[in-house]
């Protein structure tokens, strides 16, 4: 149960560095005030806060749940959801990481498009893990326990995550559009 509540305060941590990092790209990419030591101390600090983790979730997930429990989480599709969105982030963030450069070298090709496109399923894998498992952390902590408030906070967080995926998307996809084609004012 320690390891479970490390993890569920790290997850929250987590959530809030990721929403630093998302909300001073989205102010940086509608200003144009944008600086790149701000972008990679928000976006390293979170990456590290993810890698704890996602390896005590994994700790979790194969090494402390007797089968019992892996069979009923199997039948659940939250559960399902919050596994293969976790392991579509690790696959997508080294995209992620180095999508300018990639950007970069493939302006006007397939490739620009395939980029962009990875990055929108790497910001709805993160916002469909949010939704599927922020109440589980308020739960963890013993911070929540009744039914219906965690059905209330579970649509709420789904709408905030919604909208956040969205703005994430259009802006960030738009600006880029904008940049590579040079009619970026910088
Ligand atoms: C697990 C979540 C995320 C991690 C670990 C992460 C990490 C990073 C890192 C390390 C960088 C710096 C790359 C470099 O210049 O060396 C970066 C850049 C950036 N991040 Fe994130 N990020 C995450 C999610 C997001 C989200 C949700 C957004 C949406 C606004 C976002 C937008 C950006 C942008 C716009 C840049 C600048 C490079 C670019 O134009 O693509 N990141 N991120
Ligand atoms: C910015 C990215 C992420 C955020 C904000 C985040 C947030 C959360 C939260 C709030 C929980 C609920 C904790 C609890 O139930 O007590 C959770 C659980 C979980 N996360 Fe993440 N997570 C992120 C990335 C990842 C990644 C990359 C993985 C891949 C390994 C992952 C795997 C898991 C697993 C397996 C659980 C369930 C743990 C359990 O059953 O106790 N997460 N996450």
């Amino acid at each position: 149960m320690t390891v479970e509540k490390w993890n569920a305060r790290l997850s929250l941590l987590t959530l809030l560095l990721l929403l630093i990092h998302e909300g001073y790209h989205l102010y940086a990419y509608m200003t144009m005030y944008y600086n790149p030591v701000l972008s990679k101390v928000t976006g390293y600090a979170l990456a590290a806060s993810l890698a704890l983790h996602a390896i005590l979730s994994i700790v979790i997930v194969f090494g402390m749940h007797d089968s019992k429990k892996i069979a009923y989480k199997k039948r659940n599709l939250k559960t399902v959801l919050q596994r293969i969105s976790g392991a579509m982030i690790i696959v997508l963030l080294p995209i992620h990481i180095f999508s300018f450069g990639l950007l970069q070298s493939s302006v006007g090709g397939v490739g620009f498009v395939l980029t962009e496109l990875a990055q929108i399923l790497f910001y709805g894998a993160l916002f469909c893990h949010f939704s599927t498992s922020f109440s589980n952390a308020l739960v963890t902590l013993g911070w929540l326990s009744d039914r219906k408030k965690k059905r209330v906070i579970d649509i709420i967080v789904t709408t905030v995550s919604v909208l956040l995926f969205l703005a994430a998307s259009v802006i960030i996809t738009m600006t880029h559009t904008m940049i590579f084609n040079g009619q970026a004012v910088t």
